[in-house]
């Protein structure tokens, strides 16, 4: 009897993933409205009027996506007070991998010089990559997958972004943030959604392939940018109210939104749907631009970073990108 219940107890599933350390990492060359000035056909009041924007960073040559989830993952493991070791699992979300494969996960394990006992792998959902990462890490850690999982958004959209339009080189600036899961019997993720909608592919994409040698396709990113503003602000009200009600939580109860930065536009009108004041939403879209799937790891890290985001607070994490994909977590920070 002792034994079945030791053995019960033993086998218990965690009840909780929490979020034990953030990390970032923005590459150091700045990229100011001013410098697209002498690049297209813009200026700085009509960037900042339409998207909130002021800079961007931008890699250096030869740094790429693992590189900056590298560094990010660094410091999210500093944050946490654990050994790099005890991560047994590393999901990245990216769009701008280093490679087809092996996944840029596995370089950042490498480079971390751990070996991970439960996987490590790249998801691809576009600017909501780090959403998809979220969900997927905190269900593998409720299902006793893993115990200590190193989640990580991080994107080089400077790659394929065409420097020569400006209805898109204005937007995207390249960066990584990290967060570490872990199983806990306090609270931490409530819940998670997440979404997806092919039917969106050509208002948002980039389509270049390799194929026996040759690049097929557009070789850049292309936007419908009115399309996709639309879609967004739609996206990201209706997905916050649904995990909310999914949780038992009103929108009210919420301390902090940290939502995807793709647009200051698109951000305000969201929080204005969700009733939220913008003192309660988490902004960095002025300087670093949308970094894709880097974007809420980024400001959630700064968030919690510079003591506005406690521990105990109640967080929105939202996000949306091509695919369409969308998806929030909410968490008890
Ligand atoms: O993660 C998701 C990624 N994508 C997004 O978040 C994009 C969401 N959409 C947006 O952010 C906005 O739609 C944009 C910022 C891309 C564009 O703003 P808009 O208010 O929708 O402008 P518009 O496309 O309707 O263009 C208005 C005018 C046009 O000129 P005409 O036709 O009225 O003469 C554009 O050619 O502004 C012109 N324009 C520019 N002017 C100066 C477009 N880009 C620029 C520019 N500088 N960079």
């Amino acid at each position: 009897m002792f034994l079945f219940f030791a053995f019960k107890v033993y086998h218990m599933v965690a009840k909780f993933s929490r979020i034990i350390g953030t990390g970032s990492y923005l590459p150091e060359r700045i990229l100011s409205n001013k410098d697209l000035q002498e690049m297209v056909d813009t200026n700085d009041e009509w960037i900042v009027e339409r998207t909130g924007i002021k800079n961007r960073h931008i890699v250096a040559e030869g740094e790429t996506t693992g590189d900056m989830a590298y560094q990010a993952s660094l410091k999210a493991i500093e944050m946490a007070g654990i050994e790099a070791k005890q991560i047994d699992m590393i999901i990245i979300g990216t769009s701008s991998p280093d490679f087809f494969f092996p996944a840029t996960a596995c370089y950042v394990q490498d480079r971390l010089g751990i070996k991970v006992s439960k996987g490590a792998f790249d998801m691809q959902a576009a600017c909501s990559g780090f959403m998809y990462a979220v969900a997927m890490a905190d269900s593998l850690i409720k299902t006793e997958m893993a115990k200590t999982i190193l989640v990580i958004g991080a994107d080089t959209l400077s790659r394929i972004v065409d420097y020569t339009d400006r209805g898109t080189c204005i937007l995207f600036g390249d960066g990584a943030g990290a967060a570490i899961l872990q199983a806990s019997d306090e609270a931490g993720i409530l819940g998670s959604q997440i979404y997806a909608d092919g039917s969106y592919t050509s208002i948002l994409n980039c389509e270049t392939r390799i194929d026996s040698g040759k690049i097929i396709g557009h070789p850049y990113l292309t936007m419908d940018g009115q399309s996709v503003f639309k879609f967004a602000v739609k996206a990201l009200s209706g997905v916050a109210k649904e995990l909310a009600d999914k949780c038992g939580i009103t929108l009210d109860e919420i301390d902090w939104v940290v939502p995807h930065q793709a647009n200051m536009r698109i951000i305000e009108s969201t929080a204005r749907s969700l009733n939220a004041s913008m003192d309660k939403v988490i902004v960095t879209v002025d300087q670093h631009g949308n970094t894709s799937a880097a974007s809420i790891p980024l400001a959630l890290d700064l968030a919690v970073r510079d003591g506005r985001i406690k521990r105990g607070d109640l967080v929105l994490l939202e996000g949306v990108g091509g695919g369409f994909t969308w998806g929030a977590s909410l968490i008890r920070f």
